[in-house]
């Protein structure tokens, strides 16, 4: 059905393998689209309860934007291309209702570390490179990088990054916030299931609710505000009666997602 995704649907988790290594996984306009509708999927299929995002091959997560499309381009292209990316699934991935964790196999730049950014949280092998190479070609990020990265790790962090082009070890990811585990390659996989295997034990209609809160931080009253309607909103599900009763019953509860 996808010609650079494959796709694996099991107990529950989405596992999106983007699948160009030979291109180190770079997002061309058809990942790009076929990422679109499978994060849609995600979405609607009632078999996906999460979904991990990864990169084909020892070496690549995804090294950025396909440059090879981007001699063609025009300013008014260039709009486009950040705005389609953005909409159609960065801000989609942040937004699923559903847990979407990155599973960082090797170089994250550019396009591909703001779609590290874009996952929920991020699980890292030790070989992992992270960076916003794109100042090397007269770019900045148009992925959502700039606002994603410096909400993470603060102003100066970002600026240095963003200015520099450097890339930054799995390990530096961690010590700057964005990297929540560093784990052996071959067990990359494993360790990322099993998290979130334990994320599908919990109330699936809570966990969107903590997705929208989180995404809806504000340092104003704003963000508690919204925390109290979501807070609210609890009370109106079967999950938190089921949730609540099953504690005082000392058994383990049958959430439903209703
Ligand atoms: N877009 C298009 N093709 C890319 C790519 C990208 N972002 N990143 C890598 N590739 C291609 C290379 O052109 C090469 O293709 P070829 O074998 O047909 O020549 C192949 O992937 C392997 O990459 P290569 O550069 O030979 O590997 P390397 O180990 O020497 O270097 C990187 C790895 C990641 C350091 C290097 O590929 C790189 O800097 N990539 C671009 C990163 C970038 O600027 N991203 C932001 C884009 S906005």
């Amino acid at each position: 059905m996808y010609s650079t995704l494959l796709i694996q649907i099991e107990n529950g988790i989405c596992t999106i393998t983007i699948n160009r290594p030979d291109k180190l996984n770079a997002l061309n306009k058809t990942v790009i689209n076929e990422l679109s509708a499978a994060v849609d999927e995600i979405y609607t299929n009632p078999n996906i309860k999460t979904a991990i995002i990864t990169g084909a091959g020892a070496k690549a997560f995804v090294a950025g934007a396909d440059i090879s499309e981007f001699l063609e381009l025009n300013a008014n292209d260039g709009e486009e291309l950040a705005r389609r990316g953005q909409q159609f699934v960065f801000d989609k991935i942040e937004n699923c209702p559903k847990p979407v964790v990155a599973a960082v196999n090797g170089f994250a730049l550019g396009g591909g570390c703001e779609l590290a950014l874009a996952c929920h949280f991020i699980y890292a092998c030790e070989n992992a490179k992270f960076g916003q190479p794109e100042v090397n070609l007269g770019l900045i990020p148009g992925y959502g990088g700039s606002q994603r990265l410096t909400q993470l790790v603060g102003r100066n962090r970002s600026m240095e990054l963003l200015m520099t082009g450097n890339m930054i070890t799995a390990k530096e990811a961690m010590e700057y916030g964005m990297v929540n585990k560093m784990i052996n390659a071959d067990e990359l996989l494993q360790k990322v299931r099993e998290t979130l295997l334990l994320i599908q034990s919990k109330a699936p209609v809570a966990i969107s609710k903590v997705i929208e809160c989180v995404n809806n931080f504000d340092h104003n009253q704003q963000g508690y505000d919204f925390e109290i309607k979501k807070f609210g909103e609890c009370f109106a599900t079967e999950d938190l009666k089921e949730g609540a009763s099953a504690f005082l019953e000392k058994r383990k509860a049958n959430f439903k997602g209703k």
